[in-house]
């Protein structure tokens, strides 16, 4: 983990809600792992909590990328960052995604939104290729379909509002896929999305005796495990505890989250 000073490279919108951030940082973005993610300080904003937490899209030698929505006051004063500005990074911090998928397994990425971000620094660093099954609520929140075509993936769709894909919810696809498609192979998940997503893609994995690796996502403080901000009932050893998203995760397998409504 690095506390380091970058300056933007380039900030540009992808659609009309995401943007991505491309940032210099030179110590910290060779560390980066997919799955990681970065705690970005926004200096414009004047309460407790001065950073948010972002996944890591890319990291390509000294430049890390950010893909972020823009949902309230931290990323819409994001929107202001300029080329060349100067911005406090701490990171990567977390877990990450484990890379190695057994010999037997295909990879199945499992995103919502911007969800997609990690996954598809996931794809670049995987040596093997399997199926990305993307969701979102309507077609403009679809985004690296042809990003991940060009990696040798296959990519189903689905929408909300049936803008794009097939409508409904992202399990539609996936369902249909798991019943006709595996052929005998073991799915291996990988899902990043809002809870109810990641919840229905463990719940698949488990009654298929499969792995998922969910990436929750959590409101967080200090994003280094002091605050307990970020906490998430889970079972480790089978014993139920609280483990610290920002720290322990963000990456948990789905056997040992305990779901709470
Ligand atoms: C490990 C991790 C990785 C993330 N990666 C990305 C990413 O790659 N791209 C991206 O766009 N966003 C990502 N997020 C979410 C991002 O951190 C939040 O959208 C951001 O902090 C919101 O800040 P804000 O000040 O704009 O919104 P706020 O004003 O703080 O909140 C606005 C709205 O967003 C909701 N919100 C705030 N934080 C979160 C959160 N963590 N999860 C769900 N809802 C939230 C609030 O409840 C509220 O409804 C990630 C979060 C985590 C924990
Ligand atoms: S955000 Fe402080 S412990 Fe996780």
């Amino acid at each position: 983990m690095r506390i380091e000073n970058g300056t933007i490279v380039s900030h540009e919108p992808m659609g009309p809600d995401y943007r991505v951030l491309i940032l210099k940082l030179p110590e910290l973005a060779p560390l980066a792992r997919p799955g990681q993610f970065v705690h970005l300080r926004i200096a414009q904003l004047h309460d407790a909590v001065l950073r948010r937490p972002f996944s890591i899209y890319k990291a390509e030698g000294s430049h890390l990328s950010i893909l972020y929505k823009t949902v309230g006051r931290g990323t819409a004063s994001m929107q202001d960052l300029r080329i060349d500005d100067p911005v406090n990074i701490v990171g990567p911090l977390g877990n990450g995604f484990p890379l190695d998928v057994p010999d037997t397994a295909t990879p199945v990425l499992v995103a919502g939104g911007y969800g997609v971000a990690p996954l598809y620094f996931l794809a670049k660093r995987m040596k093997r290729r399997g199926v990305l099954f993307i969701g979102g609520a309507k077609a403009i929140d679809i985004l690296l379909v042809d990003d991940f075509l060009e990696l040798g993936w296959e990519v189903q769709v689905a929408t909300d509002d049936g803008s794009l894909g097939v409508k409904g919810l992202v399990t539609a696809p996936l369902d249909a896929w798991l019943q006709t498609s595996l052929k005998g192979a073991r799915p291996e998940f990988y899902a990043c999305g809002p809870n109810g997503m990641l919840k229905a893609v463990g719940d698949r994995a488990i009654k298929g005796d499969w792995k998922a690796w969910l990436s929750l996502d959590r409101h967080m403080g200090c994003g280094v495990g002091a605050c307990l901000a970020c906490v998430q009932k889970v079972r480790l050893n089978g014993q139920e505890t609280l483990a610290r998203v920002c720290k322990d995760g963000p990456i948990f397998e789905a056997r040992d989250v305990i779901w709470e409504d």
